[in-house]
């Protein structure tokens, strides 16, 4: 049949719905052509819509004009069809396809819309070129597993508003034209036209929002709230990204903790159908970087770090004894998982911490009674009986050992990664997540010689540390919390100073006059004086929860319109420059 002009029939059903049941029921099916297969006579097309794909078939003995529109359709035409359901013939059944028990019998088909030959094939992982992706974003969006993040983000972002809703948070959105917040990354500024030499900053994150918002008494606080950010990006950093952020008042940390294990729990249950054991372990800053080497340890897989500095001791090999002698230690961990490797592959490891800073790795391998190892010839019998008894060293397996200061902790959790990967060694369960803790409330920046935060200067210092403050700065812990899911840090919180004078003399430490913080936060400092609450939060990487739930190794499969490692976007081609009288209205010159 020829189409009218303009005329298309609505659809009754989604493609991606129909199942064994709807056999005879007459549908009208409205979609993108996936694929069409001229198959001598009868014509296949996979139809596909948001729902999923569905099979259509334009046989001329049952209608002579839907062949006839089928044979002008091409890959991407959008199409109405107008059909009986059929249940499929046995050998036809296709057990990968929800739809694959049933086909659709064309009685009419219509030609929507046409396209050219997109410039890629809509399917699954096509191995792309992702500039490519990105400049046809809308067409990258068609396929499944793109599509199928964007489903579950925006279904555990109305989980996430559910959960707090029913738990009394209010949903309160804050400025996006702002003041600098300081989360320690570079701000985007906007220049103000009708103030000229004055800017905005973008928010690094609505902290300080939140925290007037407990001032003002509204209890409990959530939003889903884009941020910016202005740093150099990786696959987990975007310059602007989505955080689920709240803020409770009257709490400790033990309260935000216990909720969020409920709703985490809650959303792996819905979404993934997995049981997550509460409450999620915990382990503080210290303890974290003593058995892991790493803030946020990725506790999927042993591989423990230990410290052997005692069978070290007189020992005659120099370079740990030195290192002993000089204060360091001697640390390692056995590689859970991995038995007697070649070894070409032990020497790589070598090579692997060589690459993380280290100025070198042992490995040790147990054979019999005694170690395999480059430095064996420099071991006495009872350094190797004390190692093997304190390392637990089975048969075949591998202990790696690297000697200094703090700074092997990095290399080994390093190690610890290189060799989950590189061994594709066993997890003990997909989802490991666990709390890490009371972070120190500072840092020392030996580049500009001043203490910085550690998480942001509004987080509470631990209450028994307190006096601690001045004296001995980096000795304070703070009543911080981060969340971390296979060695990703999904979101980070505290507990907030409210009392003002706590709050200067932690500015004061920072190095902030007091006229430099009543520039920066003198509205924050000001509301602290009018009866705030004991208050705190947490903010979680919206982008980083739905690319670990939904598998993938990079947040902008989850995002719509992200941006390139360089912070372009490929499909609109911001940024760019913009017209001489912009630039004049805001009092700006041209570069
Ligand atoms: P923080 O700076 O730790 O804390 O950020 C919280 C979480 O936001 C995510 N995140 C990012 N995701 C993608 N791209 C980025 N560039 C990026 N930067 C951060 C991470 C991180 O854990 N106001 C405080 C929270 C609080 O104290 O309540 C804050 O923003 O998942």
């Amino acid at each position: 049949m020829t189409t009218l002009k303009g005329y298309w029939a609505k659809r009754s059903r989604m493609c991606g719905d129909l199942r064994r049941e709807d056999a005879g029921s007459e549908v009208v099916l409205n979609g993108w052509v996936q694929r069409r297969r001229d198959h001598g006579g009868v014509i296949f097309i996979d139809l596909r819509d948001v729902s999923g794909l569905v099979q259509v078939v334009c046989n001329p003995e049952v209608s002579a004009a839907a062949h006839a529109a089928a044979e002008g359709v091409r890959g991407e035409y959008v199409i109405y069809c107008r059909g009986t359901v059929r249940t499929r013939p046995e050998e036809a059944v296709n057990p990968k396809l929800p739809t694959g028990e049933v086909e659709v019998i064309a009685e009419e088909v219509g030609i929507i819309s046409q396209s050219p030959t997109p410039p890629f094939e809509i399917q699954e992982e096509s191995g792309v070129d992702e500039a490519l992706r990105l400049r046809y974003r809308y067409l990258d969006i068609r396929r499944p597993d793109l599509r199928q993040a964007l489903i579950l983000r925006s279904r555990v972002t109305g989980e996430v508003r559910d959960f707090l809703s029913s738990r009394g948070f209010l949903e309160i959105e804050t400025p996006i034209l702002t003041k600098s917040t300081p989360e320690g990354a570079r701000d985007f500024v906007v220049p103000s036209r009708l103030q000229p030499g004055k800017f905005y900053a973008l928010p690094q994150s609505p902290q300080l929002f939140k925290q007037l918002l407990m001032v003002a008494g509204l209890d409990r606080y959530y939003q889903i709230a884009r941020c910016f950010r202005d740093e150099d990006l990786r696959a987990d950093r975007q310059p602007e990204f989505t955080q689920i952020d709240l803020e409770m008042s009257f709490v400790e940390p033990e309260d935000v903790i216990s909720l969020m294990d409920e709703m985490f729990s809650r959303l792996f249950l819905l979404f993934l159908e997995v049981e997550l054991p509460t409450p999620f372990p915990r382990l503080t800053w210290r303890e974290a970087m003593e058995r892991y080497g790493s803030d946020r340890p990725d506790l999927r897989y042993g591989m423990e770090i230990h410290d052997y500095t005692d069978a070290f001791a007189r020992s005659e090999f120099k370079v740990f004894r030195n290192a002993v002698e000089n204060g360091g230690r001697v640390r390692g961990f056995k590689i859970d998982g991995l038995v007697s490797p070649p070894r070409r592959e032990l020497d790589e490891l070598v090579e692997e911490a060589k690459r993380l800073g280290s100025s070198g790795l042992v490995w040790m391998v147990r054979e019999g009674e005694g170690l395999r190892s480059p430095v064996a010839k420099f071991l006495s019998r009872e350094e190797v009986e004390a190692l093997a008894e304190a390392s637990g060293l089975r048969e075949g397996e591998v202990l790696l050992l690297a000697a200094g200061g703090p700074e092997i902790g990095p290399v080994l959790a390093g190690m610890r990664e290189y060799c989950a990967r590189r061994f594709n060694l066993p997890c003990s369960s997909r989802f490991a997540f666990v709390w890490v803790t009371e972070f120190p409330l500072f840092d020392w920046d030996e580049e500009e010689k001043r203490y910085k935060s550690n998480h942001h200067p509004f987080t509470a210092p631990s209450p028994d540390a307190i006096d601690l403050l001045e004296e001995r700065p980096l000795e304070v812990t703070s009543q911080s919390y981060d969340m971390v899911l296979n060695g990703v840090e999904l979101g980070g919180g505290s507990i907030r100073i409210h009392d003002h004078a706590v709050q200067e003399r932690v500015f004061s430490v920072l190095g902030l006059s007091r006229e430099e913080a009543e520039d920066k936060f003198g509205f924050l400092l000001e509301a602290l004086r009018y009866g705030p609450p004991p208050h705190g939060g947490i903010a979680y990487g919206l982008d980083r929860i739905v690319m670990l739930m939904a598998g993938r190794d990079s947040i902008r499969d989850v995002i719509a319109f992200p941006k390139t490692q360089s912070g372009s976007d490929p499909l609109t081609g911001a940024p760019d420059a913009v017209y001489p009288g912009q630039l004049r209205e805001l009092r700006l010159r041209p570069l």
